[in-house]
């Protein structure tokens, strides 16, 4: 089980009443606590958690909609995110309680700082490189997601632009990655068809792939539900229409693909975390047609070339700049 949900059960005579976990992970907690109700934002452990528990667990941006009494707060890895998450559980109707537990390595003594804006607020356990914290909730807090929501434009190489919407948590919230800055300049010469953004973020990748092949037919697929969200208001906002997909990785990917364009996922929750990439690279000759590109922005010092030309074919270096490199491969045709 989960370090974090061992420390939450030796404080089990606290979670009596009923309860909302917020970014649970996917581990057997909700077996022992049976009053409990799991909100997930992240595709694969809600996968994990709804094939045991069904009806007891929910994925999307917003909480669910059914009542309770207390919530915890699983620590996500952004800052924003933290304090969105914590708003807007203290301002759900009903809820008297909040929680907080999470690593000490991923910041959990300042975020405890952000609960304690809430209301009286104190630590119950430290316990497997955790903490955990209650805080009992004042009436009045207020949360909306517009507020949360930030719009800023990018500027395209051809001269055009486009605006770009990201929720709080999504990669390089309020601003353009500079890696992704960098595979926004080589969108050139994609094989024609069909076009995915692996990892899709606000969207920022797929929606600069529509306006430049307004053609192809363009998917967004992302694992994080605040991402899926983001993507859906960026292509809104620029009035362009394209497939937004809830993927946990490119097994779920369509196929026939003419390219797969991404600055690739390097986190999973607070871990530094290569492994979607890997099978990303891995499979990609199954979801590209013959002749089918993969082009990928990523940190230099990251061995993908290696596994680039193991599983697909020649990797060819079509950009570097700023510690970034722009690879580029073909499935052979
Ligand atoms: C480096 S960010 C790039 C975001 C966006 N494309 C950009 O350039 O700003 C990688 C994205 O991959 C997503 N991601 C992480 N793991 C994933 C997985 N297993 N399947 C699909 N997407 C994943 C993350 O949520 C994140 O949005």
């Amino acid at each position: 089980m989960d370090p974090k949900s061992q420390v939450l059960l030796r404080q089990a005579e606290y979670f009596t009443r009923t309860l909302l976990l917020a970014g649970a992970p996917a581990d057997e907690l909700l077996s022992e606590l049976a009053q409990a109700q799991a909100w997930c934002w992240l595709a694969d452990d809600y996968a994990a958690l709804q094939s045991r528990y069904a009806d007891r667990v929910s994925f999307s941006h917003q909480p669910p909609a059914a009542e309770t009494e207390d919530a915890v707060l699983f620590l996500p890895k952004s800052r924003e995110l933290t304090e969105f998450l914590l708003q807007t559980l203290a301002s759900l109707p009903g809820m008297q309680r909040l929680f907080l537990v999470g690593e000490k390595k991923a910041g959990i003594e300042r975020a405890a700082r952000q609960l304690a804006k809430l209301g009286k607020t104190w630590k119950l356990d430290s316990a497997r490189h955790c903490q955990l914290w209650l805080c009992e909730l004042d009436p009045g807090t207020t949360s909306a997601l517009k507020q949360w929501q930030q719009t800023f434009t990018v500027s395209l190489p051809e001269g055009s632009s486009v605006q770009l919407c990201s929720l709080p948590g999504v990669f390089s919230h309020g601003r353009l990655d500079a890696g992704t800055a960098l595979l926004l300049e080589h969108l050139e010469g994609l094989p024609s068809g069909d076009l995915l953004d692996f990892g899709c973020g606000a969207g920022v990748i797929g929606t600069a792939l529509k306006v430049r092949y307004p053609k192809s037919n363009v998917s967004l697929l992302d694992v994080d539900a605040f991402a899926i969200e983001s993507s859906k208001r960026t292509l809104e906002l620029n009035g362009l229409e394209a497939e937004v997909l809830v993927c946990s990785g490119i097994a779920d990917a369509p196929r026939q693909l003419a390219a797969i364009v991404t600055n690739p996922p390097f986190h999973k929750g607070v871990q530094t975390h290569y492994q979607a990439t890997e099978e990303l690279i891995r499979q990609a000759a199954v979801h590209l047609q013959p002749g089918g590109e993969l082009r990928l922005v990523a940190n230099s010092f990251l061995r993908y070339p290696e596994l680039i030309e193991k599983h697909l074919g020649k990797c060819r270096v079509l950009a570097e700049r700023n510690g970034f490199r722009v690879y580029s491969a073909k499935r052979a045709g």
